[in-house]
């Protein structure tokens, strides 16, 4: 706020209409005098007020309980200077927070101002809607803010419209999905971040005055998915404190601003990334952004991330499917790697029947000219001369083995050497004059036309007619360069990026709706594409190319925080990432705390490694519904010390299943942590209740036990690992 703000305000404690929570109708409440609204959920209470100057001010957003305290809103403002703290912060006037809207109008006016004109309370899918509609007084630009609150889970959704409703185009430099005010205080961001092979590590920092951004500008989100959680500083963990969280539905370049002002309040603010992007509005047309979701959760990092995974699996997730356990695959990328043929697969399946496996996927290395990685992206026909007979007789035998059957695809990508682009080299993405830069010797299609997303739909539709497959792994293995569309009209290639991302949930939705029971899996070169917009499409992750258990360990605790493990993808293999040489038990172990997969050459393991292989993934599906479908409890982080746990546990709490690994058991580790730490406490039972405790560690024990003195911590020696299962005996 500006200073000049500061002394002009002054603060009016005016009385609001309040209501407890108890009917989806009290969710959302107007005040008068001032014009306002009350948004409440289970724990938090969001306010928005509409000041003197006609603009719409954020008043509280926080918990329930400190509300009731600080209930005021500040409406006098000074006309020569206005009100510089909006809840749609525009480009306009003093830009005193990290602006939500920037345009230009065509007499060149650069400025807008964004006046309260009406209001609308909405049900949306079953959840009520707060619409806000703002409009320039001057100029034709209309933005309609919307938040839509889901109660139960302290969750709201923002988005924005804007619509032109002048005769002359309006530049659209910025809109931004949403952005929320929060109380004084100092703030701990914890966010992830990392690169491949080291995907979603946990980072902490304390936020001072400036901006902190987490961004992709690459299309990839190896270096910061888009996730979140602040809270005062030092006084978030993963069970207490006070917690704003949030993530976004863009899987393009996307921006999160965190923004500490002068005054300790704190700006979150997030949408399209739109470095060397702008939006053409024309006449009548309308812009919406992607949404942008904020939490709160009073209960801590864990309590956020309840909160996250269910409502991704709920509300985001929307596929019928969606309700079914994911299957245990074999994918045999790490086995065969390009060099595919019928046999050797069919080898593969047989021995992947046998262990208990699900689905069988071929991997990279089926279709015409794919020897290596420099040819064949865009040819989405089978190799003719691996595959004589095509792909569906082997298919055939593989179904006749009792598996089902996915297949490999990187559809956004292009190698120079393959017909697609001998005949369309104009379908990539490039500048005319300036170098197309290669990336794993492809470049990337410019799917922001209509034409390559046809190409797309037509050739993977041919590919899912003509065979029996049931799963997609949809791959992307570069990131974004020289995004230049040379032949569109200049105000059309500025939008490149955001057509491209428009014309991806095109193209997937389309071939969802063609073929409903096909599952799909993202993958970015690892796990470099986990957003709430993907998430929407695809029903699971590839988490990492690193499959080390350990290394696993931290990347599925970073994931943990923001993603549900129903979409954690992890295999068991034989990589050997750090010469550790860990257990079969100890890799099953670690893949089997997310969607287990197999991913190694099975004709290489003994009869012994079979047979225990057999076993893990026997248990595994038994355990798979808690895993899947349960509530995690991350118990101990494998970033604190020698050892991890994590648990899932029914919502009810009468079933459970804990995971526990001793990574390495150094002097380091194993002395005073150790003795610090001898038991794990387990989270969400019922303390009156009785508990059976099978698999590894055989006993019972009360709820009450359990939770507040431990379960005993019975491993001994690097990378041992156990499994326990936790039943309600009465
Ligand atoms: C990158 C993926 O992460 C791997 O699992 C594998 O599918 C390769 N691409 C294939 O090229």
């Amino acid at each position: 706020m500006s200073e000049l703000t500061k002394v002009f305000l002054f603060v009016a404690w005016l009385g609001v209409i309040t209501a407890p929570l108890n009917s989806s109708a009290e969710t959302i409440t107007t005040t008068e005098n001032p014009t306002g609204w009350i948004l409440r959920t289970q724990s938090s209470v969001y306010q928005l007020a509409v000041a003197g100057d006609g603009i719409v001010i954020p008043v509280y957003y926080g918990s329930q309980g400190n509300y009731t305290e600080l209930n005021g809103v500040r409406t006098h403002v000074n006309p020569k200077v206005g009100s510089t703290i909006r809840d749609v912060p525009f480009r306009g006037g003093y830009v005193d927070m990290t602006p939500a809207v920037e345009v230009i109008f065509a007499d060149h006016t650069r400025d807008t101002e964004l006046i309260y004109e009406a209001y609308e309370i909405l049900e949306l899918d079953g959840f009520p809607c707060l619409r806000v509609d703002l409009k320039d007084p001057v100029y034709g630009l209309r933005v309609s803010s919307h938040i839509r609150v889901l109660p139960q889970l302290d969750i709201l959704e923002k988005w924005l419209v804007l619509k032109n409703v002048e005769d002359k185009p309006i530049l659209v430099e910025n809109a931004q999905s949403g952005s929320v005010y929060l109380p004084r205080d100092e703030y701990d961001l914890v966010h992830l971040a990392g690169r491949w092979g080291q995907e979603n590590l946990v980072k902490r920092t304390r936020l001072t005055q400036g901006v902190k951004t987490i961004q992709t500008r690459s299309f990839r989100n190896h270096e910061n998915p888009p996730w979140f959680a602040v809270g005062p500083a030092e006084q978030m963990s993963e069970t207490g404190g006070s917690v704003w969280f949030g993530s976004l539905a863009w899987s393009g370049n996307w921006r999160i601003d965190l923004e500490q002002f002068d005054s300790g309040n704190l700006q979150i603010i997030g949408g399209i990334n739109f470095g060397d992007t702008a939006w053409t509005l024309d006449p009548e047309e309308e812009f919406t952004t992607p949404k942008i979701v904020f939490g709160f959760a009073s209960d801590g990092l864990g309590g956020a991330s309840h909160r996250m995974h269910e409502y991704i699996l709920d509300h985001v997730m929307r596929k019928p499917q969606n309700s079914q356990l994911r299957p245990v695959l074999y994918n045999s990328w790490y086995a065969t790697t390009f060099n595919v043929n019928e046999e050797q697969q069919l080898a593969l399946a047989k021995i992947a029947k046998e262990i208990g496996v699900e689905l069988f996927v071929i991997d990279d290395g089926w279709f015409k000219g794919r020897n290596d990685d420099h040819a064949g992206l865009g040819d989405w026909t089978v190799d003719e001369k691996k595959f004589p007979n095509g792909l569906q007789p082997m298919i055939q035998k593989i179904n006749d083995l009792g598996l089902d059957f996915g297949i490999w695809v990187e559809p956004e990508m292009v190698n120079p050497d393959s017909d697609l682009f001998r005949a369309h080299p104009d379908w990539t993405f490039y500048y005319p004059n300036r170098t197309r830069h290669e990336s794993r010797n492809q470049l990337m299609l410019n799917l922001a036309r209509r034409d390559v997303c046809d190409y797309l739909l037509d050739s993977l539709s041919r590919l899912l007619s003509e065979n029996n497959i049931k799963f997609i792994k949809w791959d992307r293995n570069r990131p974004l360069s020289d995004p230049g569309w040379p032949s569109a009209d200049p105000a059309t290639q500025r939008e490149a990026q955001i057509r491209f991302v428009h014309n991806l949930y095109h193209l997937i939705a389309e071939l969802e709706k063609r073929f409903p029971d096909v599952l799909f899996e993202v993958c970015s070169g690892g796990g470099g594409r986990t957003d709430l917009g993907i998430f929407s499409l695809m029903d699971q992750a590839w988490t990492s190319d690193n499959t080390d258990p350990v290394d696993r360990l931290m990347i599925q605790h970073g994931f943990l925080h923001a993603f549900p493990a129903k979409l954690m993808v992890a295999w068991v293999t034989d990589e050997d990432w750090h010469r550790a040489r860990p257990s079969l038990k100890f890799r099953f172990h670690s893949s089997m705390a997310g969607v287990l997969g197999v991913g190694t050459d099975l004709t290489r393991w003994s009869q012994e490694e079979r047979e225990q292989a057999a076993e893990m993934i026997d248990l595994y599906k038994e355990i798979r519904p808690l895993v899947q479908n349960g509530v995690t409890h991350r118990l101990l982080s494998p970033f604190d010390g020698n050892r991890a746990a994590v648990e899932y546990v029914t919502p009810d709490g009468d079933e459970a299943v804990v995971f526990l690994f001793n990574t390495w058991e150094t002097l380091q580790g194993s002395t005073p942590t150790s003795l610090k730490n001898p038991s794990v406490r387990l989270r969400g039972l019922d303390p009156n209740a009785e508990y059976l405790l099978s698999i590894d560690r055989k006993g019972r024990a009360t709820g009450n036990t359990l939770m507040n003195i431990g379960l005993p911590w019975f491993l001994n020696g690097n990378f041992s690992s156990a499994i326990v299962r936790l039943q309600k005996t009465d």
